[in-house]
């Protein structure tokens, strides 16, 4: 099985879990998009679902394939998110914006009651952190922010590049507007601490640390897909 069948494989399971009439919350990447083409074509055969997307690019796709689309202004109330990640350790705490979509991701995955990770097995990781983490920020006082990022990072034994993310030739924007700065701390013992000290400093509008978020992750390898649930 290559990538792409392993994340396939994900997505064919994760697509199990969606029920008839779900309002779903639908996640950004090559992995979920694995997921909206599988899902579009049962909704081409009659399946009812209304999907939320957490991306200007996801709902690109849905709008091409025929996958009916909510706001979430609209529904306000999910039942389920189906979303890659970047990186899942065992207790289901995951990195996620490799894409750029982490602050409409999150807020796509608050509002739903189960969010399911699909992944393929490079993504399990012990300890969180090798995959850089990106931290949204806000355009206005870039350069306090990344001094109180690091600021706080040190403080909690972390250092480690931050790296304003690019696009072509100019910075990189995600869909509100932001700024990303990749951090590669490489080993992110407490994620809860980092998460907390992050949101202590004004000029970040969130970042990429989904904790006790995910409820189940299905993970493909070679052999067929696994799921893994939170210890919690
Ligand atoms: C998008 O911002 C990310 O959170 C993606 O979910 C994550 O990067 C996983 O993407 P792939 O499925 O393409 O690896």
């Amino acid at each position: 099985m290559d990538a792409r069948e392993m994340k396939i494989k994900a997505a064919e399971v994760a697509l199990s879990h969606v029920e008839d009439g779900m309002r779903l919350g639908i996640g950004t990447g090559s992995t979920a998009e694995e997921f909206v083409r599988l899902l579009a074509e049962k909704v081409a055969g009659g399946f009812r679902v209304e999907g939320v997307p957490t991306s200007e690019r996801t709902a690109r796709l849905c709008v091409e394939l025929g996958v009916p689309l909510k706001s979430l202004d609209e529904l306000p109330a999910l039942d389920l998110t189906i979303d890659g990640a970047d990186e899942v350790d065992s207790n289901l705490r995951l990195i996620k914006g490799g894409g750029g979509a982490l602050l409409r991701e999150k807020i796509v995955a608050a509002a739903s009651e189960k969010m399911i990770v699909i992944a393929d097995e490079s993504k399990l990781v012990d300890t969180l952190g090798a995959f850089a983490l990106p931290i949204e920020v806000n355009i206005f006082g870039l350069v306090a922010t990344r001094i109180a990022i690091e600021k706080h990072a040190s403080r909690l034994g972390l250092s480690g590049k931050l790296t304003l993310r690019q696009s072509g030739d100019g910075d990189f924007t995600t869909d509100g507007g932001h700024y990303i700065i990749d951090a590669s701390f490489g080993r992110i013992p407490d994620a809860e601490a980092l998460s907390n000290a992050l949101y202590s400093i004004p000029g970040v509008v969130e970042h990429g640390l989904f904790l006790n978020m995910a409820t189940l992750a299905i993970i493909a390898g070679p052999a067929g897909a696994r799921t893994l649930t939170a210890n919690r």
